[in-house]
């Protein structure tokens, strides 16, 4: 089975898929340059074997694992601290989306002299970076869903605003991706579909941003089969190989696919990320369908498309909306916002930074701060049928 589901990719960087190829770490870090690696992980896997072995495997490595969910401009700086006292020349940015966006950044700002904040994704802001300054990294991604592994971007909160800010640069991509399904088969069944409906969510809300784009819009509809075909595979057995091995790809499709841009979902899922500390593709999930039905009069159409692409049972905006609904039921996540304990008395200023939120550019209808506020408060809620008014 191995066989199968191994391959060698060029786009949108190069990628080693395959079953075990961890192993090959060395030689990534070789081929992208790197001879003292910093390996940027979570705190929650700095004591796990894949980690040792990593370290064990690389001359010349140190580990900096001080990185938590919805990492800050802290661990971002505690770990050029680390980079620069160990004399690095890269990064292997090893584990789920935090410690991917912490290590790319830390290896992005290693040779800069302007602060983090100068560098966040507004207009060219990206050109007052020094390229030269920017150190390669090598990716291996321990979880199917964020795909920053095959991003240009780090996401990092500002603990002084609670803004969570969008730092990119295009040389900010990853050298070499290693996608090896067996680093995720330990994965939790919540953390499993949390993740995994983020990368969903990616491919949807990419295919529904306006703008002319159909490399992305086949990627995206293709990354939503997968994860239709695979996702409750996955949550179902996580030793599941194959099932576990299309959610790498689809999550790296994902994020290839979301150049093209994104949406409400995630316009609304920031904010709420950085004033409650909520996990990102959790929260996600909970806000889809919420921003579906705000969006429903543009969507028809793609929606139509979406549900004969993956093959549902019932087809329109309302097949392809009742499949989401179920999907979410079977892999058990919580239908508002207050399950997992955000409440609407911070709704003003989410519904504020959701509309500055670059990602809220790419929604299919023009969205304004009192829309997504009221999206926000109806997600919050449980009430669906609340933005179905609102339109
Ligand atoms: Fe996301």
């Amino acid at each position: 089975m191995s066989m199968i589901l191994r391959g060698n990719w060029n786009y949108p960087t190069t990628i080693w898929a395959g079953p075990g190829r961890i192993a090959e770490l060395g030689k990534a870090c070789a081929s992208a340059g790197i001879k003292r690696p910093l390996i940027v992980t979570d705190e929650g896997l700095v004591g796990a074997p894949m980690i040792k072995s990593a370290l064990a495997a690389l001359k010349d490595a140190a580990l900096f694992g001080a990185v938590r969910g919805n990492p800050a401009l802290s661990h971002v700086e505690a770990g050029l601290r680390a980079y620069r006292a160990g004399g690095h020349d890269g990064v292997v940015a090893f584990g789920g989306g935090s410690a991917l966006d912490a290590g790319k950044v830390v290896a992005f700002m290693s040779g800069q002299t302007r602060p983090l904040w100068d560098f966040e994704d507004i207009g060219d802001w990206w050109t007052r970076a020094d390229p030269a300054g920017i150190a390669p990294v090598v990716a291996v991604p321990t979880t199917a869903g964020t795909g920053s592994e095959v991003g240009r971007a780090g996401v990092i909160l500002n603990e002084e605003t609670h803004q969570k800010k969008i730092i990119f640069h295009p040389q900010m991509m990853p050298r070499i991706v290693i996608l090896d399904a067996e680093l995720t088969v330990g994965l939790p069944r919540a953390v499993t579909a949390a993740t995994g409906i983020d990368a969903f969510v990616h491919c949807f809300e990419a295919f529904c941003a306006p703008g002319f784009h159909p490399l992305a819009d086949g990627i995206a509809l293709e990354g939503m089969r997968l994860i239709r075909r695979f996702l409750p595979r996955a949550c179902a057995d996580g030793q599941d190989i194959e099932a576990r091995a299309q959610m790498l790809a689809a999550a790296s499709m994902g994020a290839t696919a979301f150049q093209k841009g994104l949406g409400g979902v995630h316009a609304i899922a920031h904010p709420v990320g950085s004033w409650f500390n909520t996990h990102h593709g959790l929260t996600n999930a909970v806000i889809l369908p919420y921003v579906m039905r705000f969006n429903r009069p543009a969507i028809a159409d793609k929606t139509d498309i979406i549900a004969r692409v993956l093959d549902l049972p019932a087809r329109g905006f309302e097949g392809f909306f009742a499949w989401v609904m179920e999907l979410r039921r079977e892999l058990g996540i919580p239908h508002s916002l207050a399950e997992i304990n955000v409440s609407a008395d911070k709704a003003a200023i989410i519904g504020r930074e959701a509309a500055m939120d670059p990602s809220a550019g790419g929604n299919p209808i023009p969205v304004d701060a009192a829309q997504l506020e009221r999206i926000f408060r109806a997600a919050v809620e449980g009430r669906i049928e609340a933005v179905d008014r609102a339109t």
